[in-house]
């Protein structure tokens, strides 16, 4: 059974495999074709914390290719208490051909992949975001035509910063976080990641202006991400110095991209002018998670667009 857990666990031919599903169904859409490679298919969402994109790419995906969706809270599933979650992964899959799950914990979603008799996918968790990842890294790819180009992340070393670390080692994306002490990536973290890729050129610079300096692309992220909410003040202060404005985008090459995967918080890890400015890809990148929900779909689903 495939999954869609984690990007450590997919192989770098897979991850093409759904840009291709998901580019050829992008230019199928927007010339008016919608296959319905999941007629009578249905997915499930299952989510703990709040969600726009990757709530509705999902559900506009599964509809466009001819399935439907439901949406539960976590509430409205009983996951806390009501009933186990093992009996909750088999009662849900039995009804269902996908389920996407947005949790507190990657625990949470990997134990849903022991027990679950249908696909679980990641749809964002506290150490990851893999779905994110993959958009991100189709837009690149769009973008610019292709992908021999060098991302810098200033900002938190989170679970979006994680995932897209993680999917520009698949496609050998020199990579360079900056973050404050104590937020950059764990040691452990680059050990897996220097023993699954050993070439990825991957760097940690807490001087955000040298972190762009040759940078193609400029990543950031909210300060505080869903459940610390507690530390809002205390991370303010932290990462103000990490916030991507004129003077940041001025230290990189005039070519730079600036990308965000959303939502933003507008005037503390972005200002508006980046974000709004000619610079900014961060509504494309908005725009592929519905191509990128249908591939990752059609690739569980072992369908393809042609
Ligand atoms: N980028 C992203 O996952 O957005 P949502 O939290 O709105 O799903
Ligand atoms: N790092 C953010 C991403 C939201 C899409 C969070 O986890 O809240």
């Amino acid at each position: 059974m495939k999954h869609f857990d984690s990007l450590l666990r997919i192989t770098t031919q897979e991850i093409q495999d759904i840009l291709q599903t998901a580019q050829d169904l992008k230019v199928g859409l927007k010339k008016g074709n919608r296959p319905t490679l999941l007629a009578g298919h249905t997915l499930i969402l299952l989510f703990e914390k709040p969600s726009l994109r990757t709530r509705i790419s999902f559900e506009t995906a599964i509809a466009q290719l001819g399935g439907s969706s439901l949406f539960l809270s976590a509430a409205d599933a009983g996951l806390h208490g009501r009933e186990s979650l093992p009996d909750v992964a088999r009662v849900l899959s039995s009804y269902s051909d996908f389920i996407v799950i947005r949790a507190f914990s990657q625990t949470l979603i990997e134990e849903m992949t022991k027990y679950s008799r249908c696909p679980i996918i990641n749809g964002l968790s506290d150490r990851s975001h893999p779905c994110q990842a993959l958009a991100d890294i189709f837009t690149i790819q769009e973008s610019f035509g292709d992908l021999k180009r060098r991302i810098a992340f200033v900002g938190d070393g989170n679970n979006v910063a994680r995932s897209l670390a993680v999917a520009a080692a698949h496609m050998n994306i020199p990579f360079v976080m900056s973050a404050p002490a104590g937020f950059e990536f764990h040691s452990q973290f680059l050990k897996r990641l220097h023993e699954q890729f050993p070439n990825f050129q991957i760097t940690q610079e807490p001087d955000p202006r040298k972190a762009v300096a040759a940078a193609d692309i400029i990543y950031t992220d909210v300060w505080v991400s869903m459940g610390q909410e507690a530390e809002t003040e205390k991370r303010k202060s932290i990462f103000a110095p990490y916030q991507v404005n004129e003077k940041l985008l001025a230290a990189a090459p005039g070519h730079v991209k600036f990308m965000h995967c959303l939502p933003a918080r507008r005037g503390l890890e972005v200002t508006d002018g980046v974000m709004d400015g000619e610079h900014s890809i961060a509504f494309e990148q908005a725009e592929n998670r519905l191509h990128l929900s249908k591939g990752i779909l059609a690739w569980l689903a072992n369908k393809t667009a042609m």
